[in-house]
């Protein structure tokens, strides 16, 4: 007889969707999905499958105790969790079958690592992701605002004659998660990235799904360097994998309090005539870290919003391009 599972479902509201894929695997929990509904997007459901022999009542209360913080920095509590108990031939049709192909702006795909590419996607430039292996599947608004914004200045610097694409770029990815915005830079051009988070299980899975995009060995044939160099650690770890040398472009996603402390360090990251990206950032928190930013001689050339997410778009205040 097969296993029987319980399986736990809960809303997924938008400020703690990555936050619940990111905390159950290391909760003990790698069957994670979000079951998306077409006709009402921004209503998601979270669902999990856990063996029911090593999860009784008491063990599944715990787990909802160590869950509940997560809701703290947006002041909500976290949604009702409702549990069922499953036979094992329904589960194993459940999990990986909530996960689709994702297409963002006009020319990439986030695809769920065991799915091939839709014949309709076949243009698209793929980024393939190990979902649950760290924040960063691509639904989550700050991750969603991130991948357009480098598509956009891609198209930017193509229509300029800068491109083509990031052609040439050198990309910092600080809080680099799942690895994503880097991959997805490097899909659009970037000559490499180097990246960087402070937690070891996430800069795991960006060596990880590196790998899974055949961007984590040598260059071509030329025997380069790897593309993408990852390091466990923060800004300063992140300047030492840059050998001292800004990057072009800087990718910060994370929290507006965290992206306020790094703001110091931006000047050893990032080069002269150099771009950043910053989201993580609540709309409301913006007007705040933008006067953070003017004061440290930091100009706001883009802003833009999804949801109550928002992303800035900064280069020094002396670069005048
Ligand atoms: C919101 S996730 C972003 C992941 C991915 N870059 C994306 O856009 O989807 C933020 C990540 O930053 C990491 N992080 C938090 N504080 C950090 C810090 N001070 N320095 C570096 N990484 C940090 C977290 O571990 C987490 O993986």
């Amino acid at each position: 007889m097969g296993l029987v599972w319980w399986r736990l479902e809960m809303a997924a509201p938008a400020e703690l969707e990555e936050s619940l894929l990111w905390k159950l695997p290391l909760l003990g929990v790698p069957r994670v999905a979000l079951q998306h509904t077409p006709e009402a997007p921004e209503r998601r459901q979270l669902l999990a499958w856990l063996p029911e022999s090593d999860w009784p009542a008491d063990q599944r209360q715990e787990l909802e105790r160590a869950l509940a913080p997560l809701g703290e920095p947006f002041n909500l509590a976290l949604p009702q969790v409702r549990w069922q108990r499953q036979a094992d031939e329904d589960w194993s049709l459940s999990w990986k079958s909530h996960w689709r192909p994702d297409p963002v702006g006009e020319q990439l795909l986030v695809l769920p690592a065991w799915l091939e590419v839709p014949p309709e996607q076949a243009g698209r430039l793929v980024i393939r992701i190990d979902p649950g292996s760290a924040f960063g599947t691509g639904s989550h608004p700050t991750t969603r605002l991130c991948l357009e914004a480098l598509e956009a200045l891609a198209g930017a610097r193509q229509r300029t004659g800068l491109g083509p694409g990031l052609g040439g770029l050198r990309v910092a990815d600080l809080g680099c998660g799942s690895g994503i915005l880097g991959l997805a830079a490097l899909r659009l051009g970037a000559a490499s990235v180097a990246a960087a988070d402070t937690d070891p299980l996430a800069a795991r899975a960006t060596r990880e799904n590196a790998a899974l995009n055949g961007l984590d060995g040598a260059g071509p044939a030329t025997g380069g360097p790897a593309p993408l160099t990852v390091t466990t650690g923060s800004a300063e770890a992140l300047v030492e994998l840059l050998e001292g040398r800004g990057a072009d472009l800087l990718l910060c996603n994370i929290l507006a309090p965290v992206i306020e402390a790094l703001i110091p360090w931006f000047p050893r990251l990032l080069g002269p005539a150099g771009v950043g990206l910053l989201s993580g950032l609540l709309v409301d928190q913006a007007p705040g870290l933008e006067r953070d930013l003017a004061a440290a001689g930091w100009r706001v050339e883009r802003r833009v919003e999804q949801d109550r997410w928002g992303l800035l778009q900064i280069r020094s205040a002396s670069d005048v391009a």
